[in-house]
């Protein structure tokens, strides 16, 4: 049998720490040649065959016309935006191959309240909520179920666009700012109590797998305290989801949700980010979908990922994902920690030069760039969470250690890094191992 050949060439699209974990994993697998990021940063910018093109991720037609003329096999779309906005339909009438939810598909994540409509349909348990576009409406509602209650604008809002008021005035003073920014939908929900999770299911439309759970730290401050950030950290498997509680999100949320989508004559091959709430007695509630992998909790997973990510994606892609299945995992636990310009999530200052990343990774770890570029010679700061150090350990404890060891050699001017990343996971160890995660995926 021919031998086949390291000729494929990959387009990742996106500039965040995300993406370039997409690439260096991408880059890992044997038939691999390139990949080509647009516009990408400072991190995709250093790994070998890789190289940034300085197309924005909405300039769809510059992107399309790179694929087709580097002879890019697949598409692999990171964030929200440019799906929503409609790449995947884009690049489709070319007949590029993209991995990534088409416009109607991505709704899941643009409108919270498209996304509500689709959880009550498939019957998946969310929290209760009901949508408004009049303010004083709005109010009353408020007056009359109490605090706390959350408030989640109904758009893309770069992970602003959810309050969780813990008093009514905070509540009212939420959506004032809301309307003020032009935010005129809103959902109020009911505020929910429990563990996160994040369950990121791959789907080619018809089978899904799950990948490991993984668990984001969203708060900006230790012991899960201040504002919401994209995310400060991130670990996986996640030890609360035991090999039980994965069949039950399979079940329960993950399968119904993509068979509601078919049944709505929704092409979605992409990922489907489920954002879980896990109560003390074990009720399983959806907080949220995503239409693309979760950063950072993709830095965590990947680094675990045995089975070659170009095939996983492409598989999705030519609707032959469940040739592939089951995937196949290392063994052990990975964590990421991010580290930020000081001021995030709030004005941080760009262009601190970044030093010493190469002592991290002889250290054993991986350093995935999120807001860098390079400037002459020398990198630097260019956004808010600017790296997300990762490593692997056979246990969380180790992970844990082994991370933090990297993070303490780089330095740049004003980074803050959480001490904590983990530290849920830390005293229970997961019993997702492979055999049993192998069953347990569709
Ligand atoms: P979302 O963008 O919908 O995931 O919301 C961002 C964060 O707000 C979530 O990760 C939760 O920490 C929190 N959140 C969202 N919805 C709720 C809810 N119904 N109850 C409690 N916390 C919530
Ligand atoms: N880490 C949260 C997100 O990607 O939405």
């Amino acid at each position: 049998m021919a031998k086949k050949e390291k000729a494929v060439k990959v387009l990742v699209v996106g500039n965040g720490g995300r993406e370039h974990a997409l690439a260096w994993k991408l880059l890992q697998s044997p038939y691999v040649e390139q990949v080509i990021c647009t516009p990408g940063n400072g991190g995709t910018a250093m790994l070998a065959n890789c190289y940034n093109l300085p197309l924005a991720v909405d300039d769809f037609a510059g992107i399309a016309q790179a694929a087709l003329s580097q002879g890019v096999s697949l598409v692999v779309v990171g964030p929200e935006v440019p799906l929503s906005l409609g790449i995947a339909d884009y690049l489709q009438q070319y007949n590029i191959k993209v991995f990534g939810p088409t416009r109607a598909g991505a709704q899941i994540e643009a409108s919270k309240s498209w996304a509500k409509a689709l959880m009550a349909e498939a019957r998946v348990p969310t929290a209760k909520y009901q949508t408004f576009t009049d303010v004083a409406a709005a109010k009353s509602y408020i007056a009359a179920e109490g605090a706390p209650i959350v408030i989640k604008a109904d758009a893309l809002a770069a992970g602003k666009g959810v309050i969780v008021a813990s008093t009514l005035e905070e509540a009212y003073a939420a959506v004032e700012s809301l309307w003020q920014q032009g935010l005129t939908t809103v959902v109020l929900e009911e505020f929910l109590e429990g563990e996160e999770v994040s369950l990121l299911a791959l789907t080619d439309g018809m089978n899904f797998c799950s990948l490991l759970p993984a668990v984001d730290h969203k708060r900006i401050g230790e012991g899960d305290r201040g504002l919401n950030t994209g995310g400060m950290g991130a670990y996986a498997p996640a030890p609360l989801v035991t090999p039980e509680l994965l069949t039950r999100i399979n079940k329960e949320i993950i399968e119904p949700t993509v068979a509601t989508l078919r049944r709505r004559g929704i092409d979605y091959r992409g990922v489907l980010y489920a954002g879980l709430m896990i109560s003390r007695e074990g009720n399983l509630q959806v907080l949220e979908y995503n239409c693309r992998f979760g950063d950072p909790e993709i830095q965590a997973i990947l680094p675990l990922l045995k089975t070659p990510l170009d095939e996983l994606l492409l598989a999705c892609v030519e609707q032959k994902l469940g040739d592939l299945l089951p995937i196949q995992w290392h063994r052990g636990s990975c964590v990421c920690v991010v580290m930020a310009a000081g001021g995030y999530p709030g004005a941080y200052v760009k262009g601190k030069e970044i030093k010493y990343l190469e002592k991290a990774e002889k250290l054993g770890s991986v350093v995935f760039q999120g807001g860098t570029k390079i400037e002459g010679e020398e990198l630097v700061t260019d956004g808010g969470r600017v790296l997300g150090v990762t490593a692997v350990g056979e246990e969380m404890k180790e992970a844990i250690a082994a991370v933090y060891r990297g993070v303490e050699c780089i330095e740049f001017e004003g980074m803050y890094y959480r001490r904590d990343i983990g530290y849920r996971g830390l005293n229970r160890t997961s019993t997702l191992h492979q055999s049993s995660y192998k069953e347990t995926s569709l």
